[in-house]
């Protein structure tokens, strides 16, 4: 069996004339957070939505836990264990934040009361507590990405893969979702983070792979990728320069 729980080989991902990814593989360890950067339309959606089933690529290979797997429904991806968050969020509007998340559980749960039970805890994990009989379509931003998180790990997922879950908070939410992420991985999960916010990504990742324009153009420790002349040509230097 392979010390990773997910490795991409040669992953192509084409749109028409645009080769969203070109020859991907990235692979992770059980329980590490690998983080996944790179400037818009680099193609980091793309990847996950090949991992998790939603699209089937060109070519190229997915093997989660020693399976091929590309070309899987994400209903099956699902059930095998891999769990998501989505970049833009859709929430179930008119349904409480509650059932929002047993939506994530009953995939897993055929019975309703397990379901609430599982959604309860992880709305307690989540910090939502206090919100669970809100409408989804009432969240603020900061609560909509938990409730995010929250629907995922309902699916009791081995592999988590996050999709700018910090996206639009302001430092002191980013925090406390950096903490809970970190929380979520001492509890056995393995996780792929696709995120903008630099000092969060820093401090979270075990390994870092860098896509620009479809490829890999990096990899390796937060160290080593940050002083990657190549990064900070692509990437880096622009969001520095954002910054100031
Ligand atoms: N379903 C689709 N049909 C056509 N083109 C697509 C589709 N999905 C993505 N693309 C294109 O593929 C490229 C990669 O998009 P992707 O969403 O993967 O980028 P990203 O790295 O997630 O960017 P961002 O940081 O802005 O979220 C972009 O040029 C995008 O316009
Ligand atoms: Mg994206």
């Amino acid at each position: 069996m392979s010390e990773y729980i997910l490795e991409t080989q040669h992953l192509v991902m084409q749109f028409g004339g645009l080769i969203a990814t070109n020859d991907v593989s990235i692979r992770c360890r059980e329980h590490e957070i690998v983080g996944l950067i790179g400037a818009n339309g680099a193609g980091k959606t793309t990847l996950f939505n090949m991992i998790s089933g939603q699209l089937k690529p060109k070519s190229g290979k997915v093997i989660f836990k020693g399976n091929e797997i590309q070309g899987s429904s994400p209903h099956q991806a699902c059930r095998m264990g891999i769990g998501r968050t989505h970049q833009i969020v859709q929430p179930f509007a008119d349904l409480t934040v509650l059932e929002n998340v047993m939506v994530g559980a009953l995939l897993k749960h055929a019975s309703v009361a397990v379901a609430r039970e599982k959604a309860e805890a992880i709305l307690e994990q989540v910090g939502l507590t206090p919100r669970r009989d809100v409408k989804g379509g009432d969240l603020n931003l900061p609560e909509l990405k938990r409730m995010e998180l929250a629907r995922a790990l309902a699916t009791e997922p081995e592999l988590l893969l996050l999709d700018e879950v910090m996206a639009g908070l302001n430092p002191t939410d980013c925090q406390g979702v950096v903490e809970l992420i970190l929380r979520i991985r001492d509890s056995g999960m393995s996780i792929i983070l696709i995120e903008h916010v630099m000092k969060a990504v820093m401090s979270l990742s075990d390994h870092l792979y860098v896509l620009n324009q479809g490829c890999l153009i990096s990899q390796g420790s937060v160290e080593e990728v940050t002083n990657d002349p190549a990064v900070i040509a692509s990437y880096l230097g622009e969001k520095k320069s954002a910054e100031t």
